[in-house]
């Protein structure tokens, strides 16, 4: 591994993004695709996969599909892992970023929040991994999996009332790291990223209440929020052959929020 290219570039893979329609999923396609990748934009809609296909075919010269699903129904599960395989080939990198993050008092939080945010942030990563990863067993090929976790999958938050969210996010942290041992002998390398408070569709209303992106700012060493765009880096250096000796590990990207 003596060159960039050699190190970073992801020519020849095939990459399958959940949450592609918005926020950092995008960004996660918009990463692969970067890097050379081929892409499977999965989330449920389906306009909007469509545009983002579109720009990044465009824009790197790659293929993408837009496949619309509800990662919270195992028959649309199959659906976009089959799909994405007949359209593109093989998946050898899984991103797993959609997710929910409903909030509530933990008294009085609602039971279907709770089924729903275990169902896209903990079943849905599990259920994707599961079809990949075996599929790579049986052809004999190695891959990567990340899967989007957060500040809030390693300490509770101060902000928020974010009970389901926590949960879920610690159950995937560690999924990360019994997958990646699991699969290590096969090559399948498994890890997480945690990012801290970066304004998207998702995030943007809660900011925007009076006083959290102040005490945001406070409680973060780099004393600002991230941007979207701030994810590629780590996506990058986590499917390509740059973490090569890297395995259930969960990386910050967080301005130092994890530090202090
Ligand atoms: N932004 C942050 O500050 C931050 C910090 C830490 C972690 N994260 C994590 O990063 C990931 C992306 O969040 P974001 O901030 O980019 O929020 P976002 O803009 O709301 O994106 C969430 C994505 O998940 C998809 N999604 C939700 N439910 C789905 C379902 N049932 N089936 C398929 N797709 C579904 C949405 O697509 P559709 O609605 O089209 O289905 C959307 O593309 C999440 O896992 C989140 O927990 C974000």
């Amino acid at each position: 591994m003596d060159s960039l290219e050699s190190l970073f570039s992801l020519r020849g893979h095939v990459g399958l993004v959940t949450g592609a329609s918005s926020g950092l999923g995008v960004e996660c396609a918009h990463a692969l695709a970067l890097a050379g990748a081929d892409v499977a934009l999965v989330a449920r809609r389906a306009e909007r996969l469509e545009t983002h296909a579109r720009e990044l075919s465009e824009r790197y010269g790659v293929r993408t599909v837009a496949i619309a699903a509800d990662v919270a129904v195992e028959a649309d599960i199959d659906k976009a892992f089959t799909a994405a395989r007949e359209r593109l080939g093989d998946i050898d990198i899984l991103i797993n970023n959609a997710g929910v993050s409903p909030t509530g008092r933990a008294e009085r939080f609602r039971r279907e929040l709770w089924d729903n945010a275990l169902a896209v942030n903990l079943t849905a990563p599990m259920m994707l991994s599961q079809r990949v990863a075996s599929g790579l067993i049986e052809a004999k090929k190695t891959g990567r999996i990340i899967n989007m976790v957060s500040i809030y999958a390693a300490v509770a938050s101060s902000v928020y009332k974010l009970s389901a969210y926590c949960a879920t996010k610690a159950g995937l942290a560690n999924l990360t790291r019994q997958l990646a041992v699991e699969w290590a002998p096969y090559g399948i390398l498994v890890n997480a990223i945690a990012p801290g408070w970066i304004p998207t569709e998702g995030t943007e209303g809660g900011i925007a209440k009076p006083g959290n992106q102040e005490r945001m700012e406070l409680f973060t060493p780099m004393a600002r929020l991230g941007r979207p765009d701030e994810i590629r880096g780590a996506v990058i250096f986590l499917a390509s052959a740059a973490s090569s000796y890297v395995t259930g590990s969960v990386l910050s990207v967080d301005g130092g929020y994890q530090a202090w």
